[in-house]
């Protein structure tokens, strides 16, 4: 007898440390296992602030996608998602604006799994899960649970959070490319929200972390401040422009106390569409 969908018994790997789940652990989370927490230490053993970045850079996502939602946008569409962890993307934007419509994707079948949190959306909007990887973002663009969720006629804020950079090139280009491509997708008006991590600041430990993922079987590529400034080619970035994470208009939810650069290991901006 064939095997329906719901047999299908996926295999998450667990015996591999995968980004979701170490990103999970650093965040304090409970869906992890000891592959990802034994990477997770051995992280954490060279760079001691990588759960304070972690924080940090859910706190950027909290302050880019409030300020999106208030500046009148209404659809989201969140690539690398990550094991949900709240607040999540739509509960900050329907809590701005209840009718928001937010489509998550990501390729790592943990998520799939947890993504029913994901999915209690207020009534007024609609939340929906696209299990897709980012490197085929026609994959992303033709899904037909995005195409019932969003108007690509309409402005969509595209953010691609803590996720390029487990995007290596090797060689092509491919991170810029897969950003390319969603950018010519959508239409004037819509917002590119990225953070990715960057060894600009302390490269000896920067390598050191880059070992740990590779070594786990997750590649990691980090990324200059031109490299990161690449990703916006054609698109007006908001103010202050590209910076650290937790310098980007720091607020109540972020950008407290004084972190060393070394903890903020992570590059962020916001570009509009024109
Ligand atoms: C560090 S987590 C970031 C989660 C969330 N965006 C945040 O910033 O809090 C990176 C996520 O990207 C996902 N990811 C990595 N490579 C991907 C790919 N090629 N396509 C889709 N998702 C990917 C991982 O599965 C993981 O959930």
């Amino acid at each position: 007898m064939g095997e329906t969908r719901e047999d299908a018994v996926v295999d998450l790997r667990l015996d591999r440390a995968h980004s979701a789940r170490i990103y999970d652990w650093f965040l304090g989370g409970r869906t992890n296992f000891a592959a990802d927490r034994e990477a997770g230490e051995q992280v954490l053993r060279v760079f001691p602030a990588a759960g304070d970045a972690a924080r940090m850079n859910r706190a950027f996502m909290h302050r880019a996608v409030s300020h999106l939602a208030r500046e009148g946008l209404t659809q989201f569409l969140d690539i690398g998602t990550g094991i949900p962890t709240s607040p999540n993307l739509h509960e900050i934007v329907q809590g701005i604006t209840p009718a928001a419509r937010v489509v998550y994707t990501d390729n790592d079948p943990i998520v799939l799994a947890h993504a029913a949190a994901l999915l209690r959306g207020r009534p007024e909007g609609r939340t929906t899960y696209v299990q897709a990887d980012a490197t085929v973002p026609d994959s992303i663009l033709r899904a037909p649970e995005l195409l019932a969720t969003l108007d690509l006629d309409r402005p969509v804020a595209l953010t691609l959070n803590a996720v390029l950079h487990f995007v290596p090139d090797d060689g092509r280009d491919r991170a810029h490319a897969l950003v390319e491509r969603l950018k010519a997708a959508l239409p004037s008006g819509s917002a590119l929200v990225v953070t990715h991590g960057t060894s600009d600041f302390s490269p000896p430990v920067t390598d050191r972390i880059t070992d740990i993922y590779e070594r786990a079987g997750t590649p990691l590529q980090l990324r200059s401040e031109a490299e990161f400034r690449r990703f916006f080619d054609g698109w007006e970035l908001v103010e202050p422009g590209v910076t650290l994470a937790h310098r980007w208009r720091p607020g109540e939810t972020g950008g407290a106390g004084r972190p060393t650069a070394a903890e903020a290991i992570c590059y962020a901006a916001i570009a509009v569409k024109p």
